[in-house]
């Protein structure tokens, strides 16, 4: 099987002849590669720049010998087509000002983003140019909208969610507009990356863990689900990826997607376990390796990545990938065994 047939048939749930591999952030700081072009460019011209943001995706993918490549973007760009400064001042992770906390602010905000992110579309273009209808598929990507809502709300990381629950739970009608508007923008933002030749759609919801089941279910699923069914209508694979979830996994479900990103606090059995009693066919998952495993060895990573794909054995719809994103401290020889590893090399 060719890569790209690979991946779709795992995103389909039909044979493979192995499970496919890629991990959350492989383009990173753990890269003696992606740290010289850093050393050159900020992340944002990267981001904004297609042959920058396609040479890192290719190099990444290349050097690791994985099975598909996701687009070098970040998750915060749409930042600027809804009118807020987006600045990553080193050591610090991302600012966003001013923060997004009124009803009039959600009131003025647009639906449609027009050109202003056509460069990820255009790397899209590049990487898929790069490596052809046999080589890897491209993995286009985008923010849930909860998690595009938690930076755009706090003004940047957050620990507790102070100002996003605050919304939710005191402003109702804003928090629907807002959710509303954004997942408009998202819609055409992941058209826009499929017609550019993406393989497959991956959506973020990084921090939807923070919310309790009901919130989750009532304030934000309606939207997301609605989000999952306008960029699925491509005809491409979407992966829904979320952390800390768990409690919710049947809620995750309803989301409509083909594949789950799953983090490590569920083991993949416990999640098909549920996942089969709650619809059948159960969605393809994804994951769910913790990243620290890797700060531990090629010894160690391997055996847990052994010991996952033994749960996988016998399935269709797998695909192997991190919890959540590689760890900057991680040694590269190690993030290459591992992929020998899973490959079976
Ligand atoms: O290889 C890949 O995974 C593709 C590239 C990618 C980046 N960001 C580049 C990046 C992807 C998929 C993202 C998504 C993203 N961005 C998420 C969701 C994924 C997740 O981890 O849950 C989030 C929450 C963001 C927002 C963001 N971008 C933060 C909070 C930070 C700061 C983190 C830090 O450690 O400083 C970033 C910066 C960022 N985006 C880096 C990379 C490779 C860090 C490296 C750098 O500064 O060059």
């Amino acid at each position: 099987m060719t890569p790209r047939q690979r991946f779709l048939a795992a995103c389909r749930c039909r044979p493979v002849d192995r499970p496919p591999v890629w991990l959350l952030r492989q383009a990173g700081r753990y890269m003696a590669e992606y740290r010289a072009v850093r050393a050159r460019h900020s992340l944002l011209d990267i981001c904004r720049t297609p042959a920058l943001a396609a040479e890192v995706t290719i190099t990444a993918a290349e050097r690791l010998g994985v099975d598909a490549a996701i687009i070098f973007a970040d998750l915060l760009l749409p930042a600027a087509p809804l009118g807020l400064e987006l600045e990553f001042a080193a050591g610090e992770g991302p600012r966003l000002s001013p923060p997004l906390r009124t009803a009039e602010q959600i009131a003025r905000l647009p639906e449609q983003w027009g050109g202003a992110l056509d460069c990820v579309s255009e790397a899209i273009a590049r990487v898929r140019a790069h490596f052809g209808p046999g080589g890897l598929p491209v993995i286009g990507f985008a923010g849930a909208p909860f998690t595009l809502a938690s930076y755009l709300i706090e003004g940047g990381g957050s620990r507790n969610f102070i100002e996003t629950k605050r919304l939710l739970h005191a402003q109702p009608a804003a928090w629907d507009e807002l959710m509303r508007k954004l997942t408009a923008g998202l819609a055409g933002f992941l058209e826009q990356q499929a017609a550019a030749g993406a393989d497959a759609l991956h959506l973020f919801d990084s921090w939807a863990g923070a919310l309790s089941p009901d919130d989750y279910r009532r304030a934000v699923l309606p939207h997301t689900r609605r989000l999952v069914e306008l960029a699925g209508a491509a005809g491409i694979p979407v992966i829904y990826f979320s952390t800390g979830a768990a409690g919710f996994l049947e809620a995750v479900a309803e989301t409509g997607a083909a594949v789950l990103g799953l983090d490590w606090r569920i083991s993949l059995s416990a999640a098909w376990e549920r996942l089969s009693r709650y619809v059948q066919p159960p969605p393809a998952l994804q994951g769910n390796l913790d990243p620290a495993l890797l700060l531990a060895g090629p010894e160690a990573a391997c055996a847990a990545a052994r010991a996952m794909l033994a749960q996988a054995r016998g399935r269709s719809g797998y695909i192997f990938n991190l919890g959540h994103g590689i760890l900057p401290e991680t040694p590269v020889e190690t993030v290459q065994a591992l992929i020998r590893c899973v490959r079976g090399d």
